[in-house]
């Protein structure tokens, strides 16, 4: 193995920073360089009776190796439990990693003591935010004024540049009244695209890897962390988790720290929203137990949205819809016509989110309609009847 050291620097954060920092002409990536290695490990080298078996020559020197988060999995696990290994086999002068896992951090910094390690800085509460945020809900969310005043509370430690650890909020509440929506705002507001984590989606085979972490191929929960690009970590349907689970949230929500079998992330002064949808705090204490519920540092309710506040909403949803329509479109659309017909709905209570959807059908429908009847006004004997068979709600 050569003797020479390597140049080792780790960076944590989002890709997008590591592909800044590091330019990926000027170097060569992992994978390439391991199967270029594989190779040479595989030349077959045939030697007569007693001659002289000189060494294997050392590969060149590679002056600048590149490791990005996701290449570690398709090494195997022997490869990562021996990464400086590898990497003096490789004769590398340079090595530039992007979040390893924590065995390959704590092998290299023995390994080269030199070892330097830089943090992404992820963008932060100010109280000039605090101010946009008390000013700009209302024109983002219908009603839930409860909620901005909560919330304007809730977030204040984060205007603090000593606070090294997160605030950990649930919103909780009936569905499509603008929980999402909210974290969506307040990430709008720091920057970077919100990371947004569906606990209904995993199963519970996967959510088991996914949470305490499985090979290094599998997903992970603190490797998404660490490649997150925003201050806020929206984990979406918290209460879809099994309770075997929960044990796993709690040093995560009390210092920012998440650590699985491989990868080990801190997310410090950050937002953390978990949104579910139970009906009042003494549901929240009874599903999560104490020892959960009680880390939460605000549980913020969000109501029914009142019927007229519903059709704030439906009429902001139509004109946002018809505003994405091409001018041709917009033409043989009206919008009054649209709020007419999804009154009733309206009237009915209906979820919003439903009523999202059959906004985009309506408006489908409509065009449908209009370009029908158009062609078949301008005598294309090739177009259909001048009216569509759909049912209008
Ligand atoms: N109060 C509100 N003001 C404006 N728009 C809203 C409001 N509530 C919901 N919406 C709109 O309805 C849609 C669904 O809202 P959102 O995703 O925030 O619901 P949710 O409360 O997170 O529901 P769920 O519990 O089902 O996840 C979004 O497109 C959002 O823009
Ligand atoms: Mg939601």
């Amino acid at each position: 193995m050569p003797s020479e050291s390597t140049k080792v620097t780790i960076y944590y954060g989002p890709l997008s920073w590591f592909e800044q920092k590091v330019i990926e002409g000027e170097g060569e990536g992992l994978l390439e360089a391991v199967f270029d290695h594989d190779e040479r490990q595989r030349e077959h080298r045939f030697f007569q009776g007693d001659a002289e078996r000189p060494e294997r020559e050392a590969p060149p020197r590679l002056p600048r190796l590149i490791a990005k988060s996701g290449d570690y999995a398709s090494l195997n696990e022997h490869v990562i439990s021996n990464f400086p290994g590898l990497i003096g086999a490789l004769n590398v002068a340079a090595l530039h990693l992007h979040n390893p896992p924590e065995q390959v951090r704590s092998h290299l910094q023995r390994a080269f003591p030199g070892t330097v390690v830089e943090r992404y800085e992820y963008p932060t509460m100010t109280r000039q935010k605090l101010l946009s945020f008390r000013d700009g809900f209302s024109a983002h969310l219908v009603g839930q004024e409860n909620v901005r005043d909560q919330l304007l509370a809730a977030l204040y430690p984060l205007t603090r540049p000593s606070r090294n650890k997160p605030v950990v909020i649930m919103f909780y509440g009936p569905s499509g009244v603008g929980k999402t929506e909210t974290a969506r705002f307040v990430n709008d507001l720091l920057g970077g695209e919100m990371m947004r984590k569906q606990f209904s989606m995993f199963h519970s085979e996967n959510f088991a890897s996914y949470v305490f972490g499985g090979r290094h191929s599998d997903a992970s929960f603190a490797r998404d962390l660490l490649d997150r690009e925003s201050g806020v970590v929206l984990i979406d349907e918290f209460d879809k988790a099994a309770s075997v689970f929960h044990s796993a949230f709690y040093q995560f929500f009390d210092g920012g720290v998440f650590e699985d079998k491989n990868y080990r992330a801190d997310v410090g002064r950050s937002l953390i929203v978990c949104t579910s949808n139970y009906g009042s705090e003494q549901e929240i204490h009874d599903a999560l137990g104490d020892a959960l519920s009680s880390r939460f540092d605000a549980l913020v309710p969000f109501e029914q949205l009142a019927e007229e506040e519903v059709r704030t909403v439906m009429y902001q949803m139509v004109d946002a819809q018809l505003s994405q329509l091409e001018t041709p479109e917009k033409q043989l659309i009206d919008a009054d016509d649209i709020k007419t017909r999804l009154e009733i709905l309206v009237r009915k209570g209906a979820n919003i989110r439903r009523l999202g959807k059959i906004t985009t059908q309506v408006i489908s429908m409509m065009l449908v309609d209009a370009s029908l009847l158009e062609a078949s006004e301008s005598g294309d004997p090739d177009e259909g009847p001048s009216q569509s068979s759909v049912d209008m709600p």
